[in-house]
């Protein structure tokens, strides 16, 4: 998977990918990751990249050409390039959404900054436009990165123990149920008593029965999307 990220702030991106598990996967040439600043591509004399909005008001917005530019020498150089906007006037971004996304082989990030990117960009380049939450945050960096972590995990061999993606929440239509570790017992608060028993069905069946507890309480939206398609009768 080759992610290019069209920012003009490298280093929010980049340091994400010095620890842990998206280090590895770049080691192990799984990930590949690429940057582009808008400020390389502009004509404007002193470098700038944003104006004024047409319609007045407050805030400034990208213009047009230095991420026309920019885009079209992407696309020039990479055919498969996929171009995704994270704004918050986006669709939602979802499990699924990070799963269907982890077969394409070049995504193409670009981060807004200011109050957003002139339209007439996004309509000549988006394939997408996800928002990741109903906030709005200084620019594109987080979402994209929110985004590319959730793509890179289902990419085949991210992961150390692929077992974990298929029990994890949204990967089911509950919430994953909680989990415990060592020791049983810490500060007078226990591990439930029959995870310490080892009778594996007994085990599954109480965590099928929390995880459709917590989905109740957290994600009630969930819960009744769950019910309607199991014919559930809900509890409580
Ligand atoms: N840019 C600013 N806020 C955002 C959000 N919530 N989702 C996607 N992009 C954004």
């Amino acid at each position: 998977m080759h992610f290019s990220y069209v920012t003009l702030f490298e280093g929010l991106i980049a340091s994400y990918f010095e620890d842990s598990i998206l280090k590895r996967a770049i080691a192990k040439g799984l990930l590949h990751v690429s940057f582009f600043n808008p400020r390389e591509f502009t004509t404007h004399k002193h470098g700038k990249v944003d104006d004024y909005q047409a319609s007045g008001g407050a805030g400034l917005v990208f213009f047009p050409q230095p991420l026309f530019a920019l885009l079209r020498s992407i696309q020039k150089k990479s055919s498969n390039a996929y171009i995704i906007f994270p704004t918050p006037s986006g669709k939602p971004f979802t499990q699924n959404d990070a799963k269907r996304l982890a077969k394409k082989e070049h995504i193409v990030f670009v981060s807004g900054r200011y109050e957003g990117i002139d339209e007439r960009v996004i309509e000549t380049f988006a394939d997408e436009v996800f928002c990741i939450g109903d906030y709005v945050l200084t620019g594109g960096e987080l979402p994209s990165l929110v985004m590319s972590d959730a793509i890179s995990r289902n990419v085949k061999g991210v992961l150390g123990n692929e077992d974990s993606l298929s029990t994890e929440s949204f990967e089911q239509p509950l919430l994953e149920a909680p989990c415990f570790s060592k020791p049983p017992i810490y500060e007078n608060k226990s591990v439930p008593s029959e995870f310490l028993k080892g009778n594996h069905a007994k085990i599954t069946s109480l965590k099928n029965t929390m995880s459709e507890y917590k989905t109740q309480y957290f994600r009630p939206d969930l819960f009744s999307r769950f019910c309607v398609k199991h014919s559930y009768d809900k509890k409580g």
